[in-house]
């Protein structure tokens, strides 16, 4: 708001008045106040009312149809995750925990790009351009001809991009860079609004993409202010088991895609790779003959991918029944607990339950419900389900089975991994050659047909 020597200045009759109201004092009219500098110059309320420039207002007809160029990085799944590539003038946010591999995904991509023609520069305000190069050495990519830069300035960062004439610039992190507008430090909460807004004019007016590392608070969201994830084209989270090598990539917001792909890489000695077929490595793990296990088919995005769903009853040892959910929310755990309780007339009361999905994987659709059933369920009677089975489709309080949709696409990742057979709703039956579906209308069922 007006530092020292500002006023505001009404747009329409031309008063001036010192706060802003929203409302001009002297002509009543609304919206109009402009913030104007007195007796200083060069500072921001000085841009904010220089005349309007750029380009005049077109019809939209008049404007290039040609869909966006893209530049891909070659890293595949990253590609895909985005929607195609990096679409130039876009600003992606990625975000994840420390040690996920952030680094080592954007340090790769620059090195892909450099390789295919983009000039790149990845500024690090968080490690050494040795500490960079060190990493690099350890990738299966050449990253050498990548443009390094270890500043935390951004009047430096875009000065220097300018000057390179790079076309994807890197910025690792938002939360290390300071403009010299404020006086906070790095990290606060009016710096990394600011820096975003100034990398996305810079993306906007250069046409040069913008990659900003975004780190994640405690609860998973990118540390900040929300507007952050608003002022991104693209917001990325990459994150995973640390103990696991599995990387999941996920897109929550995309302006040139769709949301919610899922990218799967894995973490090795030499960097990240790009995992083609996730499936097959998410139930690589699976032993069979054990209760209490059983496979869906998720929709990620427009991918379906096959996973294990765990669950453990155990007789609890002390006052009331732990659960615990991993990968499922804990909210649609009790619900179905209470399904299975009171229209199946199963009983956990006095037992430990958990539950938990295999490589990190989050269920967050109801689709998965009848395979959460059917691991509770077997691991119950200690019956293991069928290895050729998958479970399909969403139960209702009345513990009536709905079907899920995209129910072909799971079918067909099912069969392709070598399930035979389907349990799902009665009203989704598909048939698919080599595939059999197994009926089933009620959570009653289910429970009879695992626990015979
Ligand atoms: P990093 O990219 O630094 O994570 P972030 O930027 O998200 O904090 O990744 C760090 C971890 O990845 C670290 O524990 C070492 C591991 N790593 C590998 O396993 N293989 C590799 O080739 C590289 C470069 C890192
Ligand atoms: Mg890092």
């Amino acid at each position: 708001m007006a530092k020292g020597g500002s006023v505001f200045r009404c747009t329409d009759c031309g008063a001036d008045q010192p706060k802003w109201g929203g409302r001009c004092e002297a002509c009543g009219a609304w919206n109009t106040l402009v913030e104007e500098a007195v007796g200083r110059t060069g500072g921001r309320a000085d841009r904010k009312h220089a005349v309007p420039s750029g380009s005049p207002p077109v019809r939209l007809s008049a404007v290039g149809a040609t869909g966006f160029e893209r530049w891909q990085t070659g890293l595949r799944e990253f590609d895909f995750v985005l929607g195609g590539g990096i679409v130039p003038g876009s600003v992606v946010l990625v975000g994840g925990e420390p040690g996920i591999g952030k680094s080592t995904l954007l340090l790769q991509c620059a090195a892909r790009l450099e390789q295919a023609g983009v000039p790149t520069l990845y500024v690090s305000g968080e490690e050494s351009p040795d500490q960079i190069r060190l990493r690099a050495d350890r990738l299966t990519v050449d990253a050498g001809a990548v443009h390094v830069l270890g500043e935390t300035r951004l009047e430096a960062i875009t000065h220097h991009a300018g000057a390179l004439g790079a076309r994807v610039v890197f910025v690792d992190s938002i939360q290390t860079t300071y403009t010299d507008e404020l006086e906070s430090a790095p990290g606060n909460v009016g710096q990394v609004r600011e820096c975003a807004g100034q990398l996305m004019r810079f993306a906007k007016e250069s046409g040069t993409a913008v990659v900003v590392v975004g780190h994640v608070t405690k609860g998973g969201t990118i540390a900040g202010p929300k507007t952050l994830e608003h002022i991104a084209d693209t917001v990325l989270y990459f994150e995973g088991e640390g103990s696991l090598d599995y990387r999941l990539l996920r897109a929550t917001k995309n302006r040139f895609g769709s949301v919610d792909e899922l990218g799967v890489f894995s973490m090795t000695e030499h960097g990240l790779v790009a995992v083609p077929n996730p499936s097959s490595v998410f139930l690589a793990a699976r032993a069979d003959g054990i209760s209490g296990s059983a496979v869906t088919a998720l929709m990620e995005g427009t991918r379906p991918v096959l996973v294990e769903v765990q669950a453990l009853a155990a007789k609890s040892g002390y006052g009331t029944p732990q659960r615990v959910a991993t990968g499922i929310d804990p909210k649609r755990l009790a619900v179905l607990l209470a399904v299975l309780e009171r229209r199946a007339e199963t009983s956990f009361a006095d037992l430990d339950v958990f539950v938990q999905v295999t490589a990190g994987v989050r269920l967050s659709e109801p689709g998965a419900d009848l395979a959460v059933a059917a691991a509770l369920v077997s691991s119950l009677y200690n019956r293991p389900a069928p290895a050729d089975v998958i479970f399909l489709g969403e139960i209702g309080l009345g513990g009536e089975i709905r079907p899920s949709g995209a129910v072909e696409r799971r079918i067909a990742e099912a069969a392709r991994l070598g399930f035979r057979r389907v349990f799902g709703s009665s009203r989704s039956l598909v048939q698919l050659p080599g595939v059999s579906m197994v009926a089933l209308d009620h959570v009653e069922q289910l429970v009879r047909t695992l626990a015979a």
